[in-house]
């Protein structure tokens, strides 16, 4: 058996997890991160690509942002479609000058992960039998197998940060989480292509037969997604059905259609809105995915999980600097706040862009109405883009320890 202490012990290498890390680790806090999958199989999972213009900033603040200013695209617009027609939200005017930042959230995870290895603190990989106890105690406690030995982490406070399918969540005993939950009759399938992208800006279309959206990864790689049945096999979906399916979704009236090429990634993922809360036991402290998810359409789960640690880091650093417990106190308050105002968002572009098996023709002819006010009113625009781009971050970047 291996014993050991820290401050913080952070459960995951997500993006939650390793920027909570390099967040406490900037203001000299310790801390162990545990994560059960492989170093090679977080780095290559590929999932969301929408930076908000806060989630940039900070990790810009944050030293880490080096690979983002050299291959994030920086978007200052986006295009609803549907009728056959584009039409284009300008964002940057919208919100004064922000803008959103394409950014493969696995290019993030690299260069978290490299950071991380660059302060030479413990990352565990590849843990195995994970599991969290003595929350309610001022010394709780991480233990995982680890090639072949069993491990013991010794803390003052652990972070949740492994996922809506992690362990920590489900440690808390029944009856002091609420939770709110909404699944979707439908899911994503998701591809990647080698296919220079046809637009530089995203493209969400409203059809007749689905939802599909034009996304990209870089000048050489495209980003699509389909509305499917929820559940869909993947083998339901042969290449070429996929592309037939996306060009009739969403070639417009004009001839615009993205580029089709090899699909070299495909899967499928459910859609889900759901909440726990509070986000915290004890001394265990949730953050993003563990306590929140958001169907993806708004792209705002990991934006919510960077904000989450934002201010978990703000709490840490009054915690161990001046003894101060009450910003740990206020943590689930603050973040459940802007957790509801995600949801909202998420559920409103969900429900206004997707078909819905039974929906009648008074609901398909109410999202089209939503669809023209959208893109015909200034007010609607506006809100839908201070929203995309990201409402202000509860806390300030210097309170978390950032200048
Ligand atoms: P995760 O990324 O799930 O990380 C949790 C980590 O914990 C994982 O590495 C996991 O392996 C590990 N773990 C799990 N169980 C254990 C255990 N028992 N022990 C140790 N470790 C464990 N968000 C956006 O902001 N913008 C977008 O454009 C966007 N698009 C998306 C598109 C798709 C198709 C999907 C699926 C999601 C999208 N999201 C988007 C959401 C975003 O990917 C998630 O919200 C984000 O990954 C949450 O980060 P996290 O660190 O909280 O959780
Ligand atoms: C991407 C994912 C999203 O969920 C979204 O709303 C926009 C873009 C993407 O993967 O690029």
């Amino acid at each position: 058996m291996r014993s050991l202490k820290t401050q913080v012990g952070i459960v995951g290498a997500g993006p939650a997890g390793l920027l909570l890390g390099q967040l406490l680790h900037l203001n000299g806090i310790d801390s162990v991160i545990v994560e059960n999958r492989s170093r090679d199989y977080v780095i290559d999972r590929v999932r969301a690509g929408v930076l908000e213009q806060g989630t940039v900033d900070l990790l810009n603040a944050m030293g880490v942002g080096a690979g983002l200013q050299r291959a994030g695209l920086r978007h200052e617009g986006l295009y609803v479609s549907f009728g056959g027609c584009r039409h284009r939200i300008d964002l940057a005017e919208l919100t004064g000058g922000k803008a959103i930042t394409v950014y493969g959230q696995n290019e993030v995870v690299r260069d978290l992960i490299d950071a991380r290895t660059m302060t030479t603190r413990p990352l565990y990989f590849e843990a195995e039998r994970v599991s969290v106890g003595a929350l309610h105690s001022s010394s709780p406690v991480i233990r995982f197998q680890h090639g072949g030995t069993d491990h013991e982490v010794h803390c003052d406070v652990i972070a949740g940060c492994d996922g809506f399918h992690g362990i920590c969540r489900p440690s808390i005993p029944a009856g002091i989480l609420t939770v709110y939950e909404r699944s979707y009759p439908f899911g994503w399938l998701g591809i990647l292509a080698e296919a220079a992208p046809s637009s530089d800006e995203l493209v969400y279309t409203y059809h007749e037969r689905g939802f599909a959206l034009f996304s990209m990864r870089s000048p050489r790689i495209t980003r699509l997604y389909l509305q499917v049945p929820p559940d869909e096999p993947i083998e339901n979906w042969p290449d070429d059905a996929i592309w037939d399916e996306m060009l009739v979704r969403m070639t417009t009236r004009d001839g615009w259609r993205p580029t089709v090429g090899r699909i070299i990634q495909k899967g499928v993922t459910p859609m889900r809105s759901f909440v726990a809360a509070p986000m915290r036991y004890g001394r265990l402290f949730l953050a993003g995915d563990s306590a929140h998810i958001v169907p993806p359409t708004g792209a705002k789960g990991l934006n919510l999980a960077a904000s989450d640690v934002l201010v978990l880091a703000r709490a840490l650093k009054a915690f161990y600097e001046r003894g101060r417990t009450e910003w740990l106190d206020e943590y689930s308050d603050v973040c459940v706040r802007r957790v509801w105002k995600a949801q909202r968002f998420s559920w409103w572009m969900t429900s206004t862009l997707h078909r819905f098996a039974d929906e009648n023709g008074f609901n398909h002819h109410r999202q089209l109405a939503d669809l023209d006010y959208l893109t015909s009113s200034r007010a609607a625009m506006t809100s839908l883009a201070e929203q995309y781009v990201g409402l202000p971050m509860e806390v300030s970047f210097e309170s978390a320890g950032l200048c």
